[in-house]
């Protein structure tokens, strides 16, 4: 029996629950928070050493020993596989006089080796080599330091750590997040594009940007194609634990369009349609009926054809864009098939730059041979992708990105402005008011909400 789509007991058939929408205060956003060194100050100290952060694939290091560095503002983590097939993490840093341990992304070793005086530490932190031990006159060094380690727990296939040893969970911080996530399994996705620009702009330019979908129709004038980008019929969630999503209507042209004179009907709406056995001229004057029409083949057909994932999706899940904003610095925006990762990771000392990393990670649907559709292109399933790191302005990012990149970079400037009086903020763009809410939050010593 066919798949009814609308079946009321499936809770499949249901959108997806409004979350909990504290209130805003509604305070002023001046251009001094992205470019004073001061603020910076305040929101490394406060915010950026007590929240959970996203920085490493466990997938990555799969054996015992491989490690993966990852840098953030002026700290440096070291992330290793453990002989119980755990992962820890420490600071990339030696005990003994301060050294860096380790300069490579990823790696594998037997112990860490200080390039200093050489020191050994072992993949689990503890000290078992230093030289002329017996000269020490607080006594032998070993078995009596170890590296510091930080909070470590791996979630959707990523390793998160913490900074602060006081820390809430990783599930307490996600709060809905964590459902949410679970049911892509994300933990299975391959990684399809890997580009990390060192961006001219403050890290909250990248947030801020992400956290609003008001500049669509100026900067990616194209998404009227497959999105509905009017935010009268765009969910938007704030969550107390200071995560944001909105869910966009997708596989749909946008009802902007109505009464203009340009086919509806367009790419890449036209080879979604194609993909999943539907024939775009069967649509011809019911075009608003697509997104309907590819949830219930993706419903009836995903499954034959390695889509498992799907049973455990919503049918909204199966065509909308599932946008998050995680606190502090991670933008995702989750589709049936594709995850776009979007970090910003603060400059170690200027406040005016970033780096930023523009990822692609895609399901992998048993026995699938077609290219994996990224933001920036078609790409080969079996294709191997290595982190491409570069300057802003040396290559395109991806043809939407490289728009984003292009009006942020000159918002950055106008931050600097004495002319600029602070934001005049829409109410679709309450995210970003409630992001600048949770960072003052921080600084005012009012989080986090646990471990504080
Ligand atoms: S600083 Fe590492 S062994 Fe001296
Ligand atoms: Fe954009």
């Amino acid at each position: 029996m066919a798949t009814k789509l609308r079946d009321v007991n499936d809770w499949r058939s249901q959108p997806s629950p409004k979350w909990a929408e504290p209130e805003l205060k509604g305070h002023k956003i001046p251009g001094y928070r992205y470019h004073s060194e001061e603020f910076w100050k305040q929101e490394w100290e406060n915010m950026w050493t007590k929240v959970w952060l996203l920085l490493g694939r466990a997938s990555d290091i799969p054996e015992v020993g491989d490690y993966q560095m990852e840098e953030v503002g002026p700290e440096s983590f070291l992330m290793v596989r453990q002989e119980d097939n755990s992962i820890r993490a420490f600071y990339n840093v030696c005990q003994h006089r301060g050294a860096r341990l380790i300069f490579n992304d990823l790696g594998t070793v037997d112990a860490f080796t200080c390039p200093y005086h050489g020191w050994r530490w072992e993949i689990d932190g503890t000290l078992t080599f230093a030289l002329d031990p017996e000269d020490f006159p607080e006594g032998d060094p070993c078995g009596k330091l170890t590296l510091e380690e930080v909070k470590c727990e791996e979630f959707a296939g990523f390793i998160w750590i913490n900074m602060n040893p006081e820390a809430e969970t990783l599930k307490e911080y996600l709060g809905p997040i964590w459902d949410d996530w679970n049911s892509y399994g994300f933990d299975t996705w391959k990684r399809y594009q890997a580009m990390r620009v060192r961006a001219p702009i403050n890290w909250k330019v990248v947030l801020d940007n992400f956290n609003e979908s008001y500049h669509l129709p100026a900067v990616h004038p194209e998404s009227d194609t497959t999105i509905e980008e009017n935010y009268k019929w765009t969910q938007f969630d704030l969550s107390d634990e200071g995560h944001n999503r909105m869910i966009m209507k997708a596989g749909v042209p946008s009802r902007s369009l109505q009464g203009k004179n340009v086919p509806l009907l367009r790419e890449p709406l036209i080879s979604t349609l194609k993909m999943w056995g539907l024939d775009p001229a069967d649509f011809e004057g019911r075009e608003y009926e697509t997104r309907e029409a590819i949830q219930k083949a993706k419903r009836e057909e995903g499954k034959k054809r390695g889509y498992t994932h799907y049973d455990n999706l919503r049918d909204d899940q199966l065509t909308d864009a599932y946008h998050y904003t995680i606190f502090p610095n991670f933008a995702v925006t989750a589709w049936a098939d594709g995850f776009h990762f979007l970090r910003a990771i603060p400059h170690p000392t200027d406040p005016t730059k970033c780096v930023f990393d523009n990822w692609w990670y895609a399901s992998q649907p048993e026995g699938e041979t077609a290219p994996v559709f990224t933001a920036a292109g078609p790409i080969d399933r079996d294709a191997e992708v290595d982190l491409d790191v570069f300057d802003y302005g040396e290559k395109s990012l991806g043809f939407a990105i490289d728009q984003d990149m292009g009006v942020t970079a000159g918002q950055q400037l106008g931050f600097r402005s004495r002319g600029f009086n602070g934001v005049y903020l829409s109410g679709q763009e309450r995210r970003i008011r409630r992001y600048h809410e949770v960072i003052d939050e921080y600084i005012e010593g009012k989080r986090p909400l646990k471990g504080n």
